[in-house]
Parts: C-alpha cells; structure tokens; sequence
C-alpha cells in the first residue's frame, strides 16, 4: 500500500480533532475524503504530508513516516492555495522544481504548464491571474516533481463551472497513475471523479468504501452524507 494510516490522533489543546483514523490507499485510485466543516479532513492531510505532526497512531507513506525525504513522493495543494504573488508564474513553478532539484527543470516546467492549461497565462504574475487559474498554478507546483501521493484540500472551490470541468478531467487524469486524496464539498465532484470515499465526522471515520457500491446503497454521495453526519 503506498498510504497506511492507522489509529491517528490529534489534539489541539483540549480539544481532539482525530480521534483513532485508519485508512489504507494505492495507487491509481482517487479519494474522495469528505465530511462537514471543522470534521478533521485538512488536519488529516497536513498530518499526512507532514506539515504537522499526530499525537497518536503512525502514517506510512510507501513505508516510511512523513519527512523532508517522502515528500519527493507526495505533492500537497494546501487549503486556501497559498503562492508567492509577486513572483510570475514561471518563475514560480522554476523555484518550487528548483526546491526538488530537478535534473530537467525547464522541460518539466514547460511540460506541467501545459498539463494544466496555463499556456495562456504562463507569463503573468500570479498576483494579476484569476482564481482559476491560480488554483492551476497550486495544481502545476504540487505535480512538478511528479509524486505518486497527491493531497489535494478543496482544489475545485470558487471556480467557474468551465473551469470546474477542465480541472476535474485533470484530476481524473492526474489519478490514472497515482494515489490522489482531495477533500470537496461538492457532492456531484465526489460523483464524477471519486473512485473511493471516505467520510470523516467529528474527527472519526464513519462511512468509507467504493463510491459505486455507496452510491448503490444510499442513492446518492449526498444522501450517504445526510444519513451519516447528522
Ligand atoms: N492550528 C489549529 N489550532 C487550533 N485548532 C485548530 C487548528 N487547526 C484546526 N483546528 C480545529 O480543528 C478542527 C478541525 O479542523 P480542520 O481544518 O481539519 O477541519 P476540516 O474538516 O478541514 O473543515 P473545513 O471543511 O471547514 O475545511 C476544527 O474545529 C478547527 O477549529
Ligand atoms: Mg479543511
């Protein structure tokens, strides 16, 4: 399994914000990791990439724990899409490929801009792109070195619906050949382009499988969510 996560625990302060997380993934599927607001998915994916540690329990990613190592395997796309505004975007994804030390940094760059769409754009500064397109920018650096894990928290929200379609079918893509995790709270999104999905509530897992045997059982991702989370 490239992903195992077993018995996560997170506190902050007093209050546990996963509370005993199982999970185990491989490659070429997508999962779709949902749950309401303040439920423990992007802690869980922080945890995952390493960006904040667990209390409790242990993350393996394709057996090894969360470091500066794995993450030349895992690409994250953090919530709120965080980029370095002033910079272009060229230069931009120059300098993250240039964090990983690419050996083929100009053709990798030139190759994920046009994997995302961003031909048009490429020349800009972030600060002047539209939120499309720099959520496509988001998606172009955590690829750039082409991880088999990807995290992506909330990669589709406040796109228009073109935008909307074009970055799904980049997702499913993307999904083809690696592990991708993305948290969404659009329920039609988890319909088209999960293959697998996981429900997390009050920091606990409480519904988890495949999406076509979910959705046979309950009618609809949304419907699955109602039942479970109230
Ligand atoms: N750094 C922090 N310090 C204290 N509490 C935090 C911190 N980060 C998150 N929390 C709390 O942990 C809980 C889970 O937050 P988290 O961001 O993981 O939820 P989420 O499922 O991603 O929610 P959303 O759908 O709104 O993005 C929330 O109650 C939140 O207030
Ligand atoms: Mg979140």
């Amino acid at each position: 399994m490239l992903l195992e996560i077993c018995d996560i625990r997170k506190k902050y302060g007093e209050q546990l914000v996963l509370d005993g997380v199982n999970l185990s993934c491989d490659e070429g599927s997508i999962v779709g990791l949902l749950g309401p607001n303040g439920a423990g998915k992007s802690t869980l994916m922080k945890i995952v990439t390493g960006y904040i540690t667990s209390d409790g329990g242990s993350v393996l990613v394709d057996g090894k724990k969360p470091s500066i190592a794995s993450s030349r395997i895992v690409g994250y796309l953090p919530e709120h899409n965080p980029l370095y505004l002033d910079m272009y975007v060229k230069e931009y994804l120059e300098f993250v490929g240039g964090l990983y030390r690419l050996d083929n940094l100009k053709q990798r760059v030139t190759d994920v801009i046009s994997e995302v769409g961003l031909k048009s754009e490429y020349r800009k500064r972030i600060s002047h792109l539209s939120k499309g397109f720099r959520q496509r920018v988001g998606i172009a650096a955590a690829i750039i070195h082409n991880p088999r894990l990807l995290i992506l928290d909330e990669p589709t929200t406040g796109l228009d619906p073109n935008q909307l379609i074009e970055i799904r079918t980049l997702i499913k893509c993307l999904g083809k050949q690696r592990l991708v995790i993305l948290s969404t709270h659009i329920m039609q999104e988890v319909e088209a382009v999960c293959d697998d999905v996981v429900l997390l509530n009050h920091g606990r897992i409480v519904a988890s499988g495949l999406k076509d045997k979910l959705v046979g059982e309950y009618g609809s991702i949304e419907n699955l969510f109602h039942n479970v989370t109230k």
